[in-house]
């Protein structure tokens, strides 16, 4: 049977992967710059994670949540402490679509409204309320096209006010740094704008976290930037270091029901290990600020380089932009230079998304091949 063909597919076969580093099927050795899209945290492969997960197999690898799960428990305080969000509460899904999806679905029955405020370039996820709020019309269907959503330019604070205050809308979902879209930022008074217009008008902010999330942009969140209260924070990428865990942090004054939401494998015992792993080690490892330290190292290097137009993003969530496609680049830099880059809705904007453990010298060898290739 062959494979449902969705993907531009690569020609390289990772066997296994340490690290920063991912070896083929003939032994190459790459460099991880993407992170399997955001999702490497910790390094693939890290002892501790390996070590936890296995045990915890021997152990119990899955029960449904019928029954209870402390480990769902630990995670929730661990999430606490490290984020600093007090006055949430957690529910474990699956992906980042998903958690998203859940946080549409309470904020609509929160506010009992079905308009959803989103914004241009913006992606977060491919289930169908998290579709029809990704402005990028080649994924969508009929399907996700009947509900109700409205997109904004990032700062059109004229058309936002305008929007919120008919009244009718459930949610603002908002990426504080863009993934997919292209690295775009909204302005700070545009944030504190979308944060206060939700209070006045009953209207939920959803931080969509998925990629920006789990230290990766040197904060825990990438909107702790920012003194805003989200009424959900969606997450999942970076929560796991690669195994499938989503999440969503539901504030106190949205109420939960029994069988409000449920999902069969959500926060399953493997789930909660990985996750409790990747915080003990970003924590352990101090990797919230290696990311820091490490983007702005990266910053200054491209700024070194004149063909880069503009860089984008903070921490290890980062962009460099051309004034041409960067196809061939990334072309080159898999096969040639045998390092991984992403690419993104922006096709002349080149991803970089390592693993929060990345160091300078392996930026050294980035910039040394790109050079080499543009
Ligand atoms: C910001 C954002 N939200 C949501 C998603 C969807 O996550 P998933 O692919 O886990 O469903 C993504 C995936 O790229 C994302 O970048």
């Amino acid at each position: 049977m062959k494979l449902f063909d969705v993907y531009p597919l690569y020609d390289v076969n990772p066997e296994k992967a340490k690290d920063v580093f991912i070896y083929d099927n003939y032994g190459n050795k790459y460099i991880d710059l993407y992170g399997g899209h955001a999702v490497i945290s910790i390094g693939h492969s890290h002892p501790e994670y390996v070590k936890n997960i296995s045990r915890q197999l021997n152990k119990i690898g899955f029960y449904s949540n019928s029954v209870k799960n402390s480990l769902q428990e630990q995670l929730a305080d661990l999430i606490v402490k490290y984020s600093g969000c007090e006055d949430y509460s957690l529910f474990m899904c699956n992906s980042g679509a998903e958690a998203n999806e859940n946080a549409l679905k309470l904020a609509s029955i929160h506010t009992g409204k079905s308009r959803i405020i989103a914004f241009r370039n913006s992606f977060h996820g491919r289930s169908n309320a998290a579709i029809a709020a990704t402005d990028f019309k080649k994924f969508h269907s009929k399907l996700e096209n009947r509900l109700d959503v409205t997109f904004i330019n990032l700062n059109d604070s004229k058309t936002l006010k305008n929007e919120i205050k008919k009244g009718d809308v459930c949610a603002v979902l908002l990426e504080s740094i863009q993934g997919y879209g292209g690295l775009d930022e909204p302005d700070k008074d545009f944030v504190l704008l979308i944060n206060s217009l939700c209070k006045k008008y009953n209207s939920c902010l959803i931080a969509d976290e998925v990629q920006s999330g789990f230290g990766r942009t040197g904060k825990f969140f990438a909107f702790q930037e920012y003194e805003i209260k989200p009424h959900f924070i969606c997450m999942a990428k970076g929560m796991g270091n690669g195994f499938p865990v989503g999440g969503l942090l539901i504030n106190s004054t949205i109420k939960s029901e029994h069988g409000m939401l449920g999902t069969t494998f959500g926060g399953n015992h493997l789930a909660c290990v990985a996750s409790l792993t990747v915080l003990n080690v970003i924590e352990k490892e101090d990797l919230q600020q290696n990311a820091r330290e490490i983007g702005n190292y990266f910053i200054e290097n491209a700024k070194q380089i004149p063909e880069i137009i503009n860089i984008k993003g903070k921490g290890l969530m980062l962009g460099i932009e051309f004034n041409y496609e960067v196809k061939e680049i990334r072309k080159k830099l898999i096969y040639d230079k045998k390092i991984f880059t992403g690419s993104s809705g922006n096709k002349n904007l080149l991803r970089i998304l390592p693993p929060l453990t990345i160091k300078k010298k392996h930026i050294d060898i980035f910039f040394e091949s790109l050079k080499e290739v543009i």
